[in-house]
Parts: C-alpha cells; structure tokens; sequence
C-alpha cells in the first residue's frame, strides 16, 4: 500500500516569450544562443499563406535555413522519420516549428531524435511502443504556434497517429519541453473561422478539464520521484492557470470566430490557450478527451470540434461529483449563478458550453459528426482502454455510463 501523495511538481517550456510581434524577436534569440544553422518545421500550407516567412523574417543571413514542409494534419510515424530524416542530412543547431500543433509535435521529435539510430516507434509509450527514455539531444528546439488551441508549445509530450489501426499515440518525455516557445497572437489572425473555432473549443475543453481533474493527493506516493505520472493532478498553481484561461477564451473566441482581426481577442485566445496548455500538461485532463480519441479515430472528425460536441455531457454526469468546481466554471463562462440550487450548476455549466459552441458554429451532436447509435457501445469499449485519461475524471465511469453519456451527446 502506497501512501497517499503530499508533492507535486510543475514544468513546462524553459522560456515562454509572449506578445504581438513577439516573433519577431526570433534571429535575436537564436544569435544569442550561438546558432548557425536551423530547421525549418512546418506544413506547405503554411507556407504559401506566408506566414513561415512572417515568422522567419528576423532571422539573419548568417543563420543557414533549411525547410521540411511535410507534416500534415494527424502526422504518422513515416512523417516524423522523414522530418528526423532531414535533420540528419542537415545536422542543425535548432529546430524552428512553426504551425499548429502537429508542426510543433514534429519538431519537439525532431529535435530530441536528430541523433538518434533508432526508430520513432521505439520511444512511444507501450503496449504500442518500447517505452525508450528521449535523449537529453543538443538540439534546441524552438515552437512557433500559428494557432491557439492544442498548447504543444508548452507540453512535453507529442501525438503520433497509427491510421491503420485507428489509434493515436503519445510520446512523453520532459526533454520534450521546448527550449523557447514564442507566442506571437498576430500569427493566428490569419486563422479561418472554422479553424479558430474548433482549436478555441480544444483550449476551453483543456482548461475545463485541467480545472476539474481530480486533485494531486488523490493519487499514491511514488516509489521514486521519476515515477511520478506526467498528468499528475490538479494543484492550487494549475487552477490558477486554468480559471484565467476559461475567462480569457469565454470572452474571446466569438469575436475572434467572428473578426479574425481583432487583434485583441487574437490576444486573449492566444494567451487563454498558453495558459490551458500549461494547465493540462500538468494537471491532467478528463472523459470528455478519453471519449474525444476513438470517436475521431473512427470518423476522422477535428480533434476540436469533437470535443466540443462531448464536453457538456460529460459535464452533466460530472456536475454531482465537483459543484463547486461547475460553479466556478459557469461563472467564468458568464453565467450568473447566484442562488441556483446545487442540482442545476452543472447544468447551467453545460449550458453556456453548448451555446457558445452553437453561436460559433459548432456541429450540435455526434451524429452529425457520422457517429450512429450501433456505434456507441464500441466506442465506450475502446474508451474504456484509455485509463491515463479516465482515471483523472472526478466521477468513475462504468462502461454503461460511458455509453449513456456517449448517446446523450448523439
Ligand atoms: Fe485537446
């Protein structure tokens, strides 16, 4: 019997550099780091809206820019072996990940692993992969994000996608953390509306989940420090974090949906999103992402929007087990909760999630996003593997309620 856990600890990027035209502050920080020579990491979509260029403006003539514009959405272990792959053929000081968090994932791998003789495989997480520890690599790597949703500028961890076997995987390490992350709003007003809207959801859906995961001293002792698990529970620092960042996207994202160059909404949905990240990363997160993987494994839905359709069911069934923390959460979100019975909270939660997502245009159920009700009882099985995420949840989930929350988001 394992004692009950009395510490937490907290990381994330070594250096966050915040602000509009914060980007352009990039040649600087590579100079002052002695770097000659970088890779480029992004999508070529990116690349033709010219936002890379935006981005890499700064950058001095000395400084040798090599591009590998090849990731796409959900990148599979064939696109982070060709990106390692360049990397070996250019040998760089630092790797420079500009895009959405795909690009950023890559580039976190990249960086780690441009050293590496082994396979990208090794190093996910088992039963999938071997569990290799990431090398401390000499390689800095420096994230640039280009939208305001998955946080992976602060994370230690990046998603690799198996489309065969309709499974995403993760690897974690703390020598994932970027060296610099460097976020700069004035990157994303460029952002369509359907993209700022389901990143934005993705954020709010983090920060939400980072606020009502279970607390760090429910979980056991570890035998080592080292043993602790990445999501380690919430903490008085990770609500700080979390409570701030609902505010910043509740006020925010419809105005940036809605004018993608209202710079001060790109500000704030920014900032929400850094602050969510860092939440999570740390804290952990809950049901609505447990459910959120094998529903878009099946349908090749945005991570976003799926769990934007899925976070006010399961705020519904959580709302018993965490009151005070729904309450909160609807205050947050705009709500005024003075004198409402406890029984309600959760609801009039999950209500103002639900109305922001529709006034953004968020599909309203799962079935629009192709899932049917024979689907239902596979995709609670397969949710039902997902523990590192489940056991986070403030209320337990029985395979049946899995499914009864499933058909309720239908
Ligand atoms: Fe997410």
């Amino acid at each position: 019997m394992h004692d009950p856990e009395t510490v937490w600890d907290f990381a994330t990027a070594d250096r966050i550099k915040f602000g509009t035209g914060a980007s352009e502050e990039l040649g600087d920080e590579l100079a002052d780091r002695d770097i000659e020579s970088i890779l480029v990491v992004t999508d070529d979509q990116l690349r033709e809206t010219g936002t890379v260029e935006t981005a890499l403006e700064s950058v001095p003539e000395r400084i040798d820019v090599s591009i590998f514009d090849g990731v796409e959405p959900d990148p599979g272990i064939a696109v982070y072996e060709s990106a390692i792959a360049t990397a070996g053929e250019h040998a760089p000081d630092a790797v420079v990940g500009i895009g959405g968090g795909s690009s950023l994932d890559v580039a976190k791998v990249t960086g780690a692993l441009a050293d590496s003789d082994r396979e990208v495989l090794e190093y996910v997480a088992p039963p999938v992969g071997d569990g290799e520890a990431v090398p401390d690599s000499d390689v800095r790597v420096v994230g640039i994000p280009t939208t305001a949703g998955t946080g992976s500028e602060s994370s230690p961890a990046a998603v690799v996608s198996l489309p065969d076997r309709e499974l995403k995987v993760g690897i974690s390490s703390r020598h994932l953390f970027p060296d610099l992350a460097i976020v700069d709003p004035l990157l994303t007003v460029t952002l369509p509306p359907a993209i700022t809207a389901s990143s934005g959801m993705d954020a709010l859906t983090h920060a939400i989940e980072a606020y009502t995961t279970r607390r760090f001293d429910t979980k056991p002792a570890p035998d080592r420090a080292g043993d602790r698990p990445d999501y380690g529970g919430r903490t008085e620092l990770t609500d700080m974090y979390a409570e701030r960042a609902i505010e910043l996207i509740a006020g925010s994202l419809q105005r940036a949906v809605n004018n993608g160059s209202d710079v001060e909404a790109r500000r704030d949905m920014s900032l929400g999103t850094l602050l969510a990240g860092i939440a999570f990363t740390n804290a952990g997160l809950g049901a609505t992402h447990a459910m959120a993987y094998p529903v878009a494994g099946e349908n090749h839905t945005p991570h976003g929007v799926t769990v934007a359709v899925l976070l006010p069911e399961v705020i519904r069934y959580n709302s018993s087990t965490a009151v005070d923390r729904y309450a909160r959460i609807g205050e947050l979100l705009g709500e005024d909760l003075t004198g409402v019975d406890d029984r309600y909270v959760g609801e009039r939660a999950a209500i103002a999630v639900e109305s922001l997502a529709t006034d953004i245009g968020i599909p309203s159920g799962l079935s629009e996003l192709g899932v049917d009700s024979e689907d239902v009882p596979r995709l609670a099985e397969k949710t039902e593997e997902i523990q590192r995420l489940l056991v986070g949840n403030p209320r337990r989930f029985e395979r049946e309620d899995l499914e009864d929350v499933l058909e309720a988001a239908r």
